[in-house]
C-alpha cells in the first residue's frame, strides 16, 4: 500500500536522511526493534530498514537510512508529498524489554537511529539508559539531542576527535563497564565489525549483550532463507527469529561473508543508476 512521506530531513547531506511516513497500521503495532520492508520502484527489490521512532497518535513511523545502494539511492530521490510504493511491517521480533536497572545502548554511525527506538523503550520501562554513540566525525553523529531527552547519561566519541572523546565506542564501553559492575544489559546497533567488537568487549564482564543484525533480506517473512545467520551453532532467520540476538553467540565471520555476496552486482546497479541520473 503506498505510504505518504510527511517530512524529510537530510541529516548528513547526500549521505543520510530521515523520513517521517504516514503509516497508521504500522505505527499502531510497532515496538522497539521492529523493522519495515520497503519497495520504492515497480521493478525494485524489497529491502529492510529498522524503525527509528513511532508516533502512534499521529500514525507515523520514522526511518533513517544511509544512501549506499540502488534502492536507497532511489529512496533518496523522494521527498515530502511523495509516497513509498510498498511499506510492510512491523516485522521481526520486538526487543525484549523489562525493568532491569542500567542498560547501555551503543550506537555506531547510522545504527544510532535504530538504537534510538530501543533506548527509548528501555527508558519507558524505567531503566537507567546510558547511550554510547560514535561516528567518524562530528557532522556524522546522529540524534544526540533526541537521545538526550530520555537517556540518563550520554557518552560520545568521534574517530577524529572533532566532538566528544577521540576514539571508538568500545573505548567508552570498556571504561563504563569497568566503573560499574551492575550493568544489566548492553544493546548494540551499528556496523557489523562494531557489534562484533562490542560483544568481544562485554564477554570478560559477562554482561548480557544484544546485537541487531542487518542481514541481506528478500521476503522478510521467513520464506527465502536469505537472511540466515548462525547463532550458538543453530541456523536462525534474522527476519523472523531476530533481528536481535545474543551477541556472544553470533557467528560474525559468517555474517560478514554473507553480506559480501552481492557486492559486485550492487555496485553495477549503483553505477547504472548514477549514469541515468547524470544523463
Ligand atoms: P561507521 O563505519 O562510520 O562507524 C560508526 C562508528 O561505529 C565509529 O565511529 C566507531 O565508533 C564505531 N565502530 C565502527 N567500527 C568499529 C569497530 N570495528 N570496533 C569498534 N567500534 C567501531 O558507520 P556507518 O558508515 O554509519 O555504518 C554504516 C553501517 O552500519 C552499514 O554497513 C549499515 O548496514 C550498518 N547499519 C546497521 C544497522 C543494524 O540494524 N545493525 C542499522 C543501521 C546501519
Ligand atoms: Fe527471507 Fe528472512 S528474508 S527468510
Amino acid at each position: 500500500m503506498p505510504s505518504p512521506i510527511i517530512s524529510k530531513e537530510e541529516l548528513i547531506p547526500g549521505q543520510t536522511s530521515k523520513l517521517v511516513i504516514h503509516a497508521p497500521h504500522i505505527a499502531a503495532k510497532a515496538e522497539p526493534g521492529n523493522f519495515v520492508m520497503l519497495r520504492v520502484a515497480d521493478a525494485g527489490e524489497r529491502f529492510p530498514l529498522t524503525i527509528a521512532d513511532v508516533d502512534s497518535k499521529e500514525g507515523t513511523i520514522t526511518i533513517v537510512y544511509l544512501v549506499m545502494g540502488k534502492s536507497t539511492t532511489l529512496l533518496e530521490e523522494l521527498g515530502a508529498g511523495d509516497s513509498i510504493l510498498d511499506l510492510c511491517g512491523p516485522l521481526g521480533k520486538s526487543t525484549h524489554i523489562e525493568k532491569c536497572g542500567t542498560v547501555i545502548c551503543v550506537g555506531g554511525g547510522t545504527g544510532i537511529a535504530a538504537m534510538h527506538h530501543i533506548a527509548k523503550g528501555h527508558a519507558k520501562a524505567g531503566n537507567h539508559v546510558v547511550s554510547i554513540i560514535g561516528a567518524r566525525t562530528k557532522d556524522r553523529l546522529l540524534l544526540e539531542k533526541e537521545l538526550s531527552l530520555f537517556c540518563g547519561e550520554m557518552l560520545i566519541c568521534t574517530d577524529d576527535g572533532s566532538y566528544g572523546v577521540k576514539g571508538i565506542v568500545t573505548d567508552l564501553l570498556v571504561q563504563r563497564l569497568t566503573q560499574d559492575k551492575n550493568v544489566a544489559e548492553v544493546v548494540a546497533v551499528g556496523p557489523v565489525p562494531m557489534m562484533e567488537a562490542v560483544a568481544r568487549t562485554t564477554l570478560p564482564f559477562k554482561t548480557k549483550t544484544i546485537v541487531s543484525l542487518n542481514s541481506i533480506m528478500i521476503d522478510g517473512m521467513g520464506m527465502c532463507g536469505a537472511c540466515r545467520v548462525s547463532v550458538g551453532g543453530e541456523t536462525k532467520f534474522t527476519c523472523v527469529d531476530g533481528p536481535e540476538f545474543d551477541g556472544h553467540l553470533v557467528d560474525f565471520n559468517e555474517l560478514k561473508q554473507r553480506l559480501k555476496a552481492f557486492r559486485e552486482q550492487e555496485q553495477v546497479s549503483v553505477n547504472t543508476i548514477k549514469k541515468k541520473c547524470c544523463c
